[in-house]
């Protein structure tokens, strides 16, 4: 029997150190537990999404993507939404990572955080854009809290931490005049003031890269290295890239063009969301169907076309998942405004940041957005670049914008390799 209540009380122990933050450093954070717990909002969202109509055959059957998402693919998408999805199950798989709660600067805050119990363990922040969220991340979390040996012997885990951003599900929204620098101030402060981790590793994609950027320019001590999928600098277009005599590898010319295509005819929604968020964040406020259209519209777009086909494993369900999550969280009108908060993100000046962290590039050949390697030097302590190269031998050639979950191994990878570079 002694034995019993001795490894009993062991089990607690554990159970309380895995599950709770390093350390709560002020009792003023108000640090909280959390659930995602979003089931009574189901069958509201289940109604909506059987009593939406849509047209029984396509306008311009020859309209391709680039006009918006096709009928078929929505329809298609709305069926199995109503009939095969089972939010039980997608949120349970969403509650297998440890979330938490803070109160910083007067917002709520939520994140991830999953520990590893490694030692020499290296802590992550992870950043997401938009339309993403922390599930973005899902795929790689656990994977990244366990232990990796680099060539070289370096034992390399992490401690994740995901928040979501202000205004995105269930991190409050933020007043009118927050930029991506309050954001950046914020994560900051919930890495070393409530968690306690004086310094950091970070990882961005989208406008989770332009917080990230911030961080890794202006918070010099704490942030020491840094994974980015994109810089907060006007990507060169083929003319700029070709005058400066860069050439680029087949993959990355698959790059290349989709960046071309994307800056001719993929800005419509940019445009809505940085000039009229109100008016897209009402009209598809209660409208799940019209969320899946605007924002599985742009998945598809940014995605490797081989979604839910090897060897990408962007599936069906998990895009209606990231879709539920906006939806069910009502909070599609305020992760809208993050356009309208921060018009001026991309610079066309390069300039170095004062810092001397070294920075892991990683582009994935699906991506919509090129930065070569000569651009990312010039605004970074570039160490390593991942992607399409003709030198490097290190290509992702599958995957996309959401490189957690179309490549995850590839996203991985680049992690560990990050962490061979990490000096607290
Ligand atoms: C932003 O708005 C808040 C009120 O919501 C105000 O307290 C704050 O001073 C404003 N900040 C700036 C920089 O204007
Ligand atoms: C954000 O901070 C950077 C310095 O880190 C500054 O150059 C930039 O103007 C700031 N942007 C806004 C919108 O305040
Ligand atoms: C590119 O190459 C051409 C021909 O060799 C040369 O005249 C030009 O200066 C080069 N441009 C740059 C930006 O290096
Ligand atoms: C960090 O930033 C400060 C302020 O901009 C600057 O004085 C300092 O040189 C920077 N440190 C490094 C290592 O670049």
């Amino acid at each position: 029997m002694p034995r019993m209540i001795f490894s009993f009380c062991l089990c607690v122990i554990t159970v309380s150190t895995l599950f709770l933050p390093a350390t709560s450093r002020d009792t003023d954070f108000d640090v909280q537990p959390f659930r995602v717990n979003l089931a009574h909002e189901v069958p509201h969202m289940k109604a909506l999404i059987q009593n939406t109509r849509l047209p029984g055959t396509t306008l311009y059957p020859a309209a391709d993507i680039e006009f918006g998402i096709r009928l078929d693919f929505l329809r298609d998408l709305q069926m199995k939404w109503l009939n095969d999805f089972d939010w039980t199950k997608q949120e349970a798989a969403l509650n297998k990572v440890p979330h938490f709660t803070a109160k910083i600067e007067g917002l709520t805050v939520h994140f991830v955080h999953a520990r590893s119990k490694e030692p020499d363990r290296i802590p992550l922040l992870m950043m997401h854009g938009w339309p993403g969220s922390f599930q973005e991340f899902l795929p790689v979390i656990k994977p990244l809290t366990k232990l990796w040996k680099s060539p070289t012997g370096k034992r390399i885990s992490f401690d994740v931490i995901v928040p979501s951003l202000p205004g995105f599900l269930f991190s409050s929204p933020p007043p009118q005049n927050w930029t991506t620098n309050d954001t950046a101030r914020i994560f900051n402060t919930l890495m070393v003031n409530v968690l306690g981790y004086s310094t950091y590793a970070l990882h961005g994609t989208d406008r989770g890269s332009v917080i990230g950027y911030t961080l890794y320019s202006a918070f010099n001590t704490s942030v020491r290295a840094a994974n980015l999928k994109s810089i907060p600098f006007v990507a060169p277009t083929p003319d700029d890239i070709a005058a400066n005599n860069i050439t680029l590898s087949d993959i990355a010319k698959v790059t290349e063009q989709r960046t071309a295509d994307n800056r001719a005819t993929g800005q419509g929604y940019f445009t809505e969301q940085t000039f009229k968020p109100n008016t897209i964040g009402l009209a598809l406020y209660d409208n799940p169907i019209g969320q899946l259209a605007w924002i599985g519209g742009n998945i598809q777009l940014w995605s490797d076309p081989r979604a839910g086909t090897p060897p990408s494993v962007l599936t069906d369900e998990t895009l209606l998942t990231m879709v539920s999550l906006y939806y069910l969280t009502q909070t599609f009108q305020s992760s809208v405004w993050l356009y309208a908060q921060n018009p001026n993100t991309f610079s066309p000046n390069y300039l170095k940041p004062a810092t001397d962290a070294p920075l892991v590039f990683s582009l994935f050949e699906f991506d919509i957005m090129l930065w070569p390697r000569e651009y990312v030097e010039r605004a970074s302590n570039l160490v390593l670049y991942k992607g399409p190269s003709l030198t490097s031998g290190q290509e992702h050639d599958f995957g996309g914008h959401f490189a957690g979950l179309d490549n995850p191994p590839a996203l991985i990878e680049d992690l560990h390799d990050l962490g061979v570079y990490f000096e607290p």
